[in-house]
């Protein structure tokens, strides 16, 4: 995984000191409310550093989980992933589908500046640069914000499924120009 920057934005790996800022992040309904089969909030400071410790290890040439911080002074925004997107499944853990997902999490103070978009457009162009024919996006229909993101990216909208995480989502796609 390699670090990823842009006009506004550093993009790297999370590290042990990301711990409070991921539990901030990931302990709020709003930003927790989409996210999983039954969302939750986290609750316990040892849930975040598990998170961060996973996120932390990912070994892989072209996907990864990045923190994306300020370029200019290192503020903490959010988290973008790039990762394989599990089928629908009766087992535990999902199999893999054998396409790639991107998703942007980010903290509310962050809303509203185009943090997401910006940083998204990057680990898309490292997905495309590294050899990736076709990247998906899944969010629940009412996640207008994050469809929002995805037609910014340009991703088009190819309607619901229920083909990924056991549920329905509405599936966004875009190919390597
Ligand atoms: C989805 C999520 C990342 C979207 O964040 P966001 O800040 O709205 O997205 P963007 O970075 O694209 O920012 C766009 C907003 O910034 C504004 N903006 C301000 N300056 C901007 C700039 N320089 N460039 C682009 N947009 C800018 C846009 O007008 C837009 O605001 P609007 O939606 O009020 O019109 C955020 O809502 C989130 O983290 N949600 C919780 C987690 C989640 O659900 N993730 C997705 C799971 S599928």
């Amino acid at each position: 995984m390699r670090d990823l920057t842009t006009a506004r934005l550093s993009l790297r790996r999370f590290t042990i000191a990301d711990v409070d800022f991921v539990f901030d992040m990931y302990s709020r309904w709003e930003v927790q409310r989409f996210l999983g089969l039954v969302p939750r909030v986290m609750t316990e400071r040892a849930e975040a550093e598990e998170r961060v410790a996973r996120y932390a290890s990912l070994e892989h040439p072209v996907h990864g989980v990045w923190a994306v911080t300020d370029a200019v002074d290192g503020r903490r925004l959010g988290a973008l992933l790039l990762k394989p997107l599990p089928a629908s499944a009766p087992e535990t853990p999902l199999p893999p589908s054998g396409d790639i997902e991107i998703g942007w999490h980010m903290h509310p103070d962050a809303w509203g500046h185009g943090y997401a978009s910006e940083a998204a457009r990057a680990v898309l162009d490292h997905a495309f640069d590294s050899g990736l024919a076709r990247v998906l996006a899944v969010t629940r229909r009412d996640n207008v914000a994050s469809q929002a993101v995805a037609r910014r990216i340009g991703m088009r909208n190819d309607g619901s499924t229920t083909k990924y995480y056991n549920t329905s989502c509405e599936l966004f796609s875009i190919c390597r120009p």
